[in-house]
């Protein structure tokens, strides 16, 4: 639906020089804010799923904003892949590369089971670092991903070629 792609788009804030200067950032805030904008969005990211899934997992912290009301929707489980030193049982990790040094996301050993079939959300793709990570630690859990979404895709910084990369082939934006 056109129109509301459209109307999503126009309540993403762009703020140049934010967190440091050169960046351009894109703020969800005011959709999130808007009366009838959040449920735009997740009405639009559930037409996108393909087939069917049985659980949403979700990035910290903007991809649990996204994820958290499709698994309502859905009638499913939501599984957090969170920052590092935050889930208190047992986890596996994996690291990725950032523009200086390198970062950890952590799951918890038992969120999924073999075989169940996984949506992977987050807010937005940039350079693939973050939903690559999320996408092997859903992949050590025997667990099989269906579809990788997110609501933004920032073109020019290599996401989606870093993702396919790694086997990970059935990625969309929203936007
Ligand atoms: C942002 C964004 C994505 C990630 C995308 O999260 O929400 O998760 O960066 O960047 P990448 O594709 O280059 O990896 P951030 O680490 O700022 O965390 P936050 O959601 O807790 O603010
Ligand atoms: N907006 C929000 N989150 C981000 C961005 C951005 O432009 N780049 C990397 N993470």
């Amino acid at each position: 639906n056109q129109a509301r792609l459209e109307r999503i788009e126009s309540l993403i804030r762009t703020v140049p020089d934010f967190p440091k200067p050169g960046v351009i950032f894109r703020d969800i805030t005011p959709l999130m804010g808007d009366p009838a904008g959040l449920g735009a969005t997740i009405d639009e990211l559930i037409n996108q799923i393909p087939g069917t899934i049985d659980v949403v997992a979700g990035v910290d912290s903007r991809g649990f904003l996204f994820g958290s009301p499709i698994a309502v929707a859905l009638g499913i489980g939501f599984v957090p892949i969170r920052k590092p030193g935050k889930l208190p049982a047992a986890v596996y990790e994996e690291s990725f590369e950032l523009e200086y040094g390198s970062s950890t996301l952590s799951i918890h050993q038992d969120a999924l089971e073999p075989g169940q079939r996984v949506l992977l959300i987050d807010d937005l793709l940039a350079t693939g670092g973050t939903l690559g990570a999320a996408a092997r630690l859903v992949l050590r859990e025997g667990a099989v991903l269906t579809h990788t979404e997110t609501v933004l895709e920032l073109s020019g910084l290599g996401g989606r070629e870093h993702l396919a990369r790694q086997g990970v082939e059935s990625f969309s934006s929203l936007l």
